[in-house]
């Protein structure tokens, strides 16, 4: 079966629920630490995606604190990126190297100098090829409007990011919905499932339903997190509190 042609969530996905942010904050940063030790063990380095967005914080903050794991092998990308200046507030490299980046981790940003996103793809792509593949662990975020990394429902680049010809495509740039501010760069769906695990971090009663709402039937246009959610390559864990 094809990736999109799925219609239902996958037995790759689980949801937990946590009593509260800070506990889920915690359990997730236990377990993204132990998934990353696991792979200094084994193979001497590990990579790590993360996201932007408002809910990452407490987690950044407690993986952190992590203070034994040799972090200085390990790489950090994003997920995707609004194409702002690096230290613009909207910047999610800014979010993550103020949030979490320390302990000499190796932060690789998908921002370049050029001045469209379309342009800097080529850049980027090189950029993020460098990186220990598979991640060891993708920690995506989900908007209410069903998105995840920037597969914006309907976008008018959504196809190629999500599918991309070419198979070694690893980014992609979106124009987003007039709510979504600024254009973005995305890593693609194979390059995010070229995993060892996958996590959506979402916390409020509104993701739980938009959650809901995307395990149902439906286009995975509407609400590309299903893109995710119906694959079955990497196991996904839904990581929820109110
Ligand atoms: C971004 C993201 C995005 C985010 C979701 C959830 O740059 O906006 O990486 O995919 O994870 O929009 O955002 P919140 O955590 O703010 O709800």
């Amino acid at each position: 079966m094809k990736i999109s042609e799925a219609t239902t969530v996958s037995d790759m996905v689980h949801f937990r629920s946590f009593a509260d942010k800070q506990t889920l904050a915690e359990y997730l940063a236990r377990d993204v630490a132990e998934q990353l030790k696991r792979a200094l063990e084994e193979r001497n380095a590990a990579s790590l995606v993360v996201s932007g967005g408002s809910t990452p914080k407490p987690f950044f903050a407690a993986l952190r604190s992590h203070t034994d794991i040799a972090w200085e092998k390990v790489s950090v990308t994003l997920a995707d990126e609004r194409w702002v200046d690096t230290d613009d507030e909207d910047s999610n490299e800014k979010l993550v190297r103020e949030n979490l980046i320390a302990h000499g981790m190796r932060f690789t940003g998908l921002k370049n100098a050029a001045f469209l996103p379309q342009e800097g793809r080529m850049e980027t792509n090189a950029v993020i090829a460098a990186l220990p593949r598979p991640f060891d662990v993708v920690v995506l975020g989900m908007g209410d409007d069903g998105h995840t990394a920037s597969f914006f429902p309907y976008a008018p680049e959504l196809q190629t990011a999500l599918y991309p010809e070419d198979k070694k495509a690893l980014c992609a740039a979106i124009t987003p919905p007039d709510y979504a501010p600024h254009l973005r760069m995305t890593l693609t769906l194979p390059a995010l499932l070229d995993a060892r695990r996958i996590i959506i971090h979402m916390t409020g009663a509104k993701k739980q339903e938009v959650y809901a709402k995307a395990a149902a039937d439906g286009a995975i246009e509407a609400m590309p997190v299903r893109a995710i959610l119906r694959q079955e390559q990497t196991p996904v864990d839904i990581y929820w509190a109110a």
